[in-house]
């Protein structure tokens, strides 16, 4: 706790909003030491993300959209299916993914990441990967691969969905981020939060803008689902009204700053589109606020950090 009276004492920030905002470290939340089985998971899980066989066509993966040089997105509005057809929603990243209570942009049932990686490996409308027993084969034509399994699931006999899934999981599970943010709650004043970074914290947790009241925690996102339809373009709205209110989750804010286009439909393409949305008045139930040109500055230079 010396760290937050510390934190307290150079920010002067309301002790229950530094509470909400969550003081859990990434840091911290390391995935732990993996025993040998758990490491040919994670190793044959990494290979198979970016493998086009587990695609219908032999041309896509988990990392044509999960790029992992561009911090698992695809920079697109939405996604877009082996067969070119396009998804309804935005590619969220990984990182940090596994500690998101459930899993998805709208789906609170899907919690664990096995059964969420069945979803683009089976989905067939639109088709994301369609994997079926051909894929499986495939796989099990390649020794090397085919030893790999045999170390990692000794019991097994053959590649299946829910093997490929499991794999995946180990594999996804270790993805992390860590950020200047992280490194100002550890207190690592060097390489933390710059001047404008903290000034921007300062905005995000006043009164004034209540970003905190909805993306709080170690995500600073993902625990607490708004009523959607609250932040939704009437574009959005439209086309989903045959699904009746739509519960979004809060996206996590960590790595925000490199993962643009922004929303569940991607229609944001850049921060200051996010921050300019929040001002507009569009949505009633948001506080109305308007920023000065340098609190714009300050609010970006700290979500940049995130
Ligand atoms: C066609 C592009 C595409 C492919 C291929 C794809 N994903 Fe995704 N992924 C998405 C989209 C879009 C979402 C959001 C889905 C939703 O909320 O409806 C998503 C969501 C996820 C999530 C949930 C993240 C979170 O924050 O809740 C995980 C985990 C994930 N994908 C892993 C994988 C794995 C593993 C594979 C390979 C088996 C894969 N994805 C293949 C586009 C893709
Ligand atoms: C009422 C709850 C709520 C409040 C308050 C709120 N947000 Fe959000 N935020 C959300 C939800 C829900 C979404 C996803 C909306 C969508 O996809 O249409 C979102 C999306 C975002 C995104 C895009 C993330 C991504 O990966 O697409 C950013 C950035 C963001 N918010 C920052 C802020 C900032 C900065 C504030 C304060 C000015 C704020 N939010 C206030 C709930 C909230």
């Amino acid at each position: 706790m010396a760290g937050l009276s510390r934190q307290l004492a150079q920010t002067s920030l309301p002790f229950t909003l530094l509470l909400a905002l969550g003081l859990s470290l990434m840091l911290s939340i390391s995935p732990g030491a993996a025993g040998e089985t758990k490491v040919h998971q994670q190793q044959l899980g990494k290979l198979l993300f970016a493998d086009v066989r587990l695609s219908t066509n032999s041309r896509y993966s988990c990392a044509s959209c999960h790029q992992p040089d561009n911090y698992f997105i695809d920079a697109q509005t939405v996604a877009i299916g082996a067969l070119g057809d396009k998804l309804q929603r935005n590619t969220p990243t990984l990182l940090n993914a596994s500690l998101q209570a459930s899993f998805g942009w709208t789906d609170d049932g899907v919690t664990d990441l096995a059964t969420q990686h069945q979803q683009p490996l089976l989905n067939s409308n639109p088709i994301e990967l369609g994997f079926n027993p051909t894929q499986s084969a495939l796989l099990d034509q390649d020794k090397e691969l085919r030893q790999l399994r045999q170390r990692a699931f000794p019991a097994s006999t053959t590649f299946n969905v829910t093997l490929v899934s499991q794999a995946l999981a180990a594999y996804v599970a270790t993805l992390r981020y860590t950020s200047g943010f992280d490194r100002y709650l550890l207190e690592d004043d060097a390489h933390g939060l710059t001047a404008q970074a903290k000034r921007g914290l300062a905005l995000f947790v006043s009164e004034r803008t209540q970003c905190v009241a909805c993306h709080n925690g170690p995500l600073l996102g993902g625990g607490y689902r708004a009523d959607g339809k609250a932040l939704l373009s009437a574009r959005y709205e439209q086309r989903k009204v045959s699904e009746g209110t739509l519960a979004i989750r809060v996206p996590s804010l960590r790595a925000v700053g490199y993962t643009a286009p922004y929303m569940i439909d991607g229609r944001l393409p850049d921060l200051p589109s996010v921050l300019a949305f929040y001002q507009s008045g569009e949505v009633s139930e948001l506080p109305s606020f308007s920023l000065s040109p340098q609190e714009s500055e300050d609010l970006l230079a700290f979500l940049r950090q995130l």
